[in-house]
Parts: structure tokens; sequence; C-alpha cells
């Protein structure tokens, strides 16, 4: 051991890292958008049904994990899986592994997104000094700035070099650092805008299509939609909260802090919910128009409505673009550093030059990315990154962009959490997991009996389920 392993300063550090991670734009982008389009209430209920069952334990199980063995996704695997069984290293290794290459994966896209928040900041504080364009068409502006190559090829850039920037300064005087000023203006500016959309008119009834459910509605395959975003919300299934784990001193506890940030990240999607809801549902023909795409909601419908309908929406308009840019911000630099610490604890790198070449690695597939945009928005003429199309494992998605957010959802992440629940559940020994979780500090609602019941029973059933249902075809990205 070269170096010795930085850690958490707190357990509020902690707990404000994970959560960054976890709030992302899963929670502005993805979760208001299948709500819709499961048409709320009872879906909400099954997600958060899904949240508690399956989230919360398999969180548990990555954080005991990752701290018990104070090392990243790969090695901490092997050595959940060795404990039993000696010759499952290599297992282990290879599970630790898929979740490395899914963060990979995940951060070339994601901060493409990302890149469109930086833009539309930009954009919102121009029209807050000069005034909205009264003749612009709000798709036609995010077409032409999501068509322009050099343009979102600066703007992910941009954003790359952010991530890479915090990472590279480590776990605690980076990463903590971040996350300590960047999430309470998070939350306050959330606050900000909930109290602003609470006072639309559409408020009543965003609340009643959020939280009374309506089980006439719910789809079947709306079930494993809400189990299937559970993982991604809370950066679940791929080692990343592993890697986090492994930054805990033996302080620290892990069932506090898991609670918090199960709990934290579920709030911040209802809110963010409810915000949008309130503001659609106040204006007439905006529920027809919102339509079919969550990139309408985010960057085509709101921008506008900032304003004509929002109160203090020339305010609360840039404010809402620093939001999303935050909350990308805190989930990219936890997948940068799930590679990068593969790359550190596994390679031996040093941190320096593990963050560049992991972050300049994953800039040349954010390219690819960028140059699939017109597949992704079903423009013509994008070339062969937006035509292609993988066979079964892309679930008949269209281009580079959409066939690598398929993959990493419907595939690589409820596989990789199924390993991690039969690591945490049935290759640990009781002891184990115990002596990680048990260690006198832990809150009043944590059994430990009824966690290993969930982590060796309801979890692996549940994710079974997912991968089942997405080999005979249901979509969750
Ligand atoms: N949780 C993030 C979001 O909701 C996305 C995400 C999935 C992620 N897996 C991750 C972020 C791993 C960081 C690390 O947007």
């Amino acid at each position: 051991m070269s170096q010795q392993r930085d850690h958490w300063s707190s357990n509020a550090g902690l707990v404000l890292a994970a959560t960054g991670s976890a709030i992302g734009l899963g929670n502005l982008w993805k979760f208001p958008f299948i709500t819709w389009e499961n048409n709320g209430g009872a879906f909400v209920l099954v997600y958060l049904i899904c949240i508690a069952a399956v989230g919360l334990p398999i969180m548990l199980a990555e954080l005991l994990i990752g701290r018990r063995s104070q090392k990243s996704a790969v090695g901490a695997l092997k050595e959940a899986v060795t404990s039993k069984w000696p010759g499952g290293r290599k297992l282990g290794a290879l599970v630790g592994g898929w979740g490395v290459l899914a963060g990979f994966i995940l951060l070339s896209y994601y901060t493409v997104i990302a890149g469109w928040s930086l833009y539309y900041f930009t954009q919102t504080v121009g029209w807050t000094l000069g005034g909205y364009p009264a003749d612009m068409s709000a798709g036609d502006l995010f077409n032409s700035q999501a068509l322009n190559t050099g343009l979102q090829l600066l703007l992910s850039l941009g954003f790359s070099l952010g991530t890479i920037a915090v990472v590279y300064f480590g776990v605690s005087k980076g990463i903590e650092r971040i996350a300590r000023i960047f999430l309470p203006i998070l939350f306050g500016i959330l606050l900000l805008m909930l109290v602003s959309a609470l006072g639309m008119s559409g408020a009543g009834e965003a609340l009643n299509h959020i939280f009374r459910p309506n089980f006439a509605e719910l789809e079947r395959g709306a079930i494993l939609e809400a189990l299937g975003h559970s993982f991604f919300t809370l950066s679940l299934g791929m080692g990343a909260m592993i890697t986090y784990g492994s930054y805990i001193s033996r302080k620290h506890s892990v069932v506090k802090a898991s609670g918090a940030i199960v709990a934290l990240d579920t709030l911040i999607a209802l809110v963010a919910t409810v915000v949008m809801f309130s503001v659609i549902f106040s204006v007439a023909g905006m529920r027809d128009e919102v339509g079919g795409s969550t990139v309408g909601m985010l960057f085509i419908s709101l921008p506008q409505l900032f304003y004509s309908e929002v109160p203090f929406g020339v305010v609360l308009g840039p404010l809402f673009y620093v939001l999303v840019a935050l909350a990308a911000l805190t989930s990219t630099i936890s997948l940068l550093e799930v590679v990068s610490a593969y790359l550190i604890d596994e390679r031996r790198l040093t941190r320096h030059k593990a963050t560049i070449s992991a972050g300049a690695a994953i800039f040349a597939f954010t390219t690819l990315a960028v140059l699939s945009i017109p597949g992704l928005l079903g423009v013509e003429g994008g070339g062969l990154l937006s035509t292609m199309s993988v066979p079964f494992f892309g679930g008949g998605k269209v281009g580079w962009f959409a066939n690598a957010d398929h993959f990493v959802s419907n595939w690589m992440l409820p596989t990789g959490g199924f390993f991690i629940t039969l690591a945490a559940g049935w290759f640990m020994t009781r002891e184990a997991t115990r002596g990680e979780l048990e260690d006198g500090t832990q809150p009043r609602w944590f059994h430990y009996g009824a966690w290993r019941f969930f982590i060796r029973f309801v979890a692996p059933i549940a994710v079974a389920a997912i991968i089942i249902a997405v080999v005979f075809g249901v979509d969750f990205s």
C-alpha cells in the first residue's frame, strides 16, 4: 500500500456525497416523465414500495461491502464472494468489472444531457435580461442546439472537465467538498421552486395526480419499470455505492447513512415531480403538448413557461438550470470515481493519472454519443451512429445513444444488482454482514434479521423478475 486511503470526513460528508450521486437526471428528468407516462398515483406508490423493499436493502448491501473491504467495486466484490467460497475470485472480479464498464458507458452519454443544462442556463440568463423572444419556437431552439455538433462537443467537454477537476482532488478534498457546497444550494433552489409551483392554479390537480392512487390505471409493465428506475435513481447495481462505501471509516454507520440517502433521493424526485406537474397542469393545452418525450418536459416546455406562467419565473428559470447542472455534476463525479477508483486500487495508478486517463477515454465515447444525437431526436441523415441498432440487447432502439442507455438500464444495472444481492446475502457470512451493520449506532427502524430476509429473498427475486421481463422484451429506459 503506497498511499493511505482517503475517507469521508464525517457522516454528513458521506450522506451528502452519496445523495449527490443518487440525485441526478434520474430524479429531475426520468422520474417525472415515467410518472407522467404511467398516469401518476398508483405508479408512484409501487415505486415507493420498490424503493423500500429492494432499493434500501441493496443500498445497505453496497455500502457495507465497500466499507468492509475498503476497496472499490472489483476488489470489494472479490473479497465478498471469497468469504465463503475461495474459488469465487474470478466471478467477483468479473461482476465488479461489469460495474466499472457500466459506469464508463453511462457517463459517456449522461454528460451530453448534462451539457444541455449549461446551454439552457446561458439562454435563460439571456431571456431574463433581454426578454423572452415572442416569435421563437421552443422546439426549434432545442433541436438547433442539439444538432449543432460543435456546440454539443463544447458543452459536454466543459462538463467533463468540471467532473475531472473535482475527482482529481480526491474523496475528501474534491468530491465531499463539492457535495457539501452544492447539495444545500440544490435543496434551496428546489424549495423556492416548490413554493412558487404550489401557488399556481394547477397545483391541486398535480398533487392529486401524483399522490392519489388509481389502480385501474396501473399497467403490468409499470411495476417492472418502477423497479428498474429504483436502481437507476439510487445509483445501484454497478458498484458506485460500493466505491463510496469503501471511503467510510470505522467510526461511521452504514445504516444511518443509507436511510438518509434513500429518503432524500425519494423526496427530491417527488418534489421535482410536483413542481413540474403543477406548472404543466396550470396551462391550458400544455398536457397534450408535453406529449411523448422526456426531453420535451425539461428542455422544451419548461423554459418557455418560466417566462409566461411561473411566479418569479425570470429568477427561477436560470436557477432551475443551475439546479439541473449541479444535480448532474454530483452524479457524474461519482460515475468517474467508480472508474478512477478501479484504476487506482487495482491498476496502481496515481489518482491524478487515473482521473485524467479515465476522463479522456470516456470523453472519446461522449463524442460518439454526440454524433448520434440526430438518431436520438429522430432526425434523418445522422450517419451510422444515428441509425445503428443492436440486435436483442438494444431493444429495438435506434442510434448509439439510445442503445447505450437501453443496455445500461435494462441489462447492466439489474444483472449487477442481482449479483450484489447474492454476494451480500448468500456469499458473505452472517457474522460479517452483521458486524458491519450492527455497530451500536444503528437507528431504531433497523432490524438485521429483516434486512437479511430482504437481501436473501425479496430483492433477488424481484430483480430476477426484472431480468426475466427484459428478456421477454419490456423496456425500462
Ligand atoms: N442516480 C443517478 C441519477 O438519478 C444516475 C446513476 C445511475 C448514477 N447509476 C449511477 C450516478 C452511478 C452515479 C453513479 O441521475
